[in-house]
């Protein structure tokens, strides 16, 4: 049996404590999956949380962090329509112990694409799971319109910087949120058209000014808690606040007096429960906007395959904008 690295958690705690790397055995693929050596790995504040434990998806250990890769399958399960050799880009069954922080993964065929050569490695790990979701948000659950206005929580962050971009290309104003100068700057750069500091000011007076009291018609919120649930006050009349994720730690609890009275929508968005036919739709369209450079993905901080632990550390104080990016050992020829 082959053996690889792997970064892996035996038991739900502080990364620091129960993040290690080991030597295991490369999964052999199951039906319609196949095993991948890895060239790059998204990371994302996910990551962290899910070794942390309470993530939804991650029920039990051992924990296996790293959602979306890209690297050549190396084999192919029975009835798998990619063949040893193919470079693919793909959500990882980090869900059963198979994640992208490893030499090899596991990704089944169904959330799997053959990667356009005109995407780097570093373009193609970060794509899937950031657009999907911007898509699932925006286009499907939402139905944001061209001259809408939206506000994007954890606007620097992975989910955050696709929504901007798909915003701006349905033709939307957008509110960026974040907490930092250079986050604010990032944004801006990526094509937000307001950017509010979080920490610095008050950002549901500042929405008011800038919308001249009426309000956003969508609010985009990867963060949740207190942060998230104070933005219900932002919404406009038959405005949509579409739930993301919690990064802040904690979903939030809306204020349904609030929804009730501005006759608001609270929409939940889970963008791989979404069916396969709108999936593949969803993922021809972004690719296809990619192509014709509509939307780009902003790579931040890359980093080597040895520095995972310092990757954790800086999840959990807070990530710097754009994409990060895990190399592996796997790098596309
Ligand atoms: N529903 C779905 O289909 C779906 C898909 C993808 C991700 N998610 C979920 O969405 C969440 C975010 O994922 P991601 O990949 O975008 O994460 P990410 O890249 O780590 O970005 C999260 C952002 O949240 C901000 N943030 C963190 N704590 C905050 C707080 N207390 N108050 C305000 N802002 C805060 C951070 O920016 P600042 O420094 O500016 O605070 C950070 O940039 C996760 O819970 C993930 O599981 C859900």
């Amino acid at each position: 049996m082959v053996k690889m690295k792997s970064w892996r958690a035996d038991q739900f705690g502080n990364p620091a404590d129960v993040l290690r790397l080991v030597d295991i055995e490369v999964p052999e693929p199951p039906e319609k999956c196949v095993a991948v050596r890895v060239a790059s790995t998204g990371i994302g504040g996910p990551d962290y949380l899910m070794i942390k434990g309470g993530y939804p998806t991650v029920k039990a250990p051992p924990v296996s962090p790293g959602q979306e890769v890209v690297g050549t399958v190396v084999a192919a399960g029975a009835g798998s329509k990619f063949k040893v050799g193919d470079r693919v880009m793909g959500q990882t069954l980090y869900y059963n112990g198979w994640g992208g922080y490893a030499e090899y993964c596991l990704v089944p065929d169904f959330r799997t694409y053959l990667a356009p050569d005109w995407l780097s490695d570093d373009e193609a790990a970060g794509f899937i799971i950031p657009y999907k979701t911007a898509y699932a948000a925006l286009v499907t659950r939402t139905e944001l319109k061209p001259g809408e206005t939206m506000l994007v929580l954890g606007a620097a962050g992975s989910s955050g910087v696709a929504a901007i971009q798909l915003g701006k290309h349905l033709g939307a104003r957008i509110i960026a949120v974040a907490s930092s100068k250079d986050k604010l700057d990032f944004c801006k750069s990526i094509g937000a058209d307001d950017a509010i500091n979080y920490r610095t000011d008050h950002v549901v007076e500042q929405v008011k000014a800038l919308t001249g009291g009426k309000g956003v018609d969508v609010v985009f919120d990867p963060v949740g808690g207190d942060f998230a649930e104070a933005m219900v006050e932002t919404l406009a009349p038959q405005g949509r606040f579409a739930l993301i994720g919690y990064s802040s730690g904690r979903w939030p609890t809306i204020d349904a007096r609030q929804i009730v009275l501005k006759d608001c929508s609270v929409v939940g968005v889970q963008a791989s429960g979404r069916p396969q036919a709108e999936l593949e739709e969803s993922m021809q369209a972004m690719l296809e906007m990619a192509k014709n450079g509509s939307i780009k993905l902003p790579i931040g901080r890359t980093f080597e395959f040895d520095e995972v632990p310092a990757v954790i550390e800086l999840l959990k104080a807070g990530p710097p904008p754009g994409k990060l990016i895990l190399h592996g050992t796997g790098k596309s020829p």
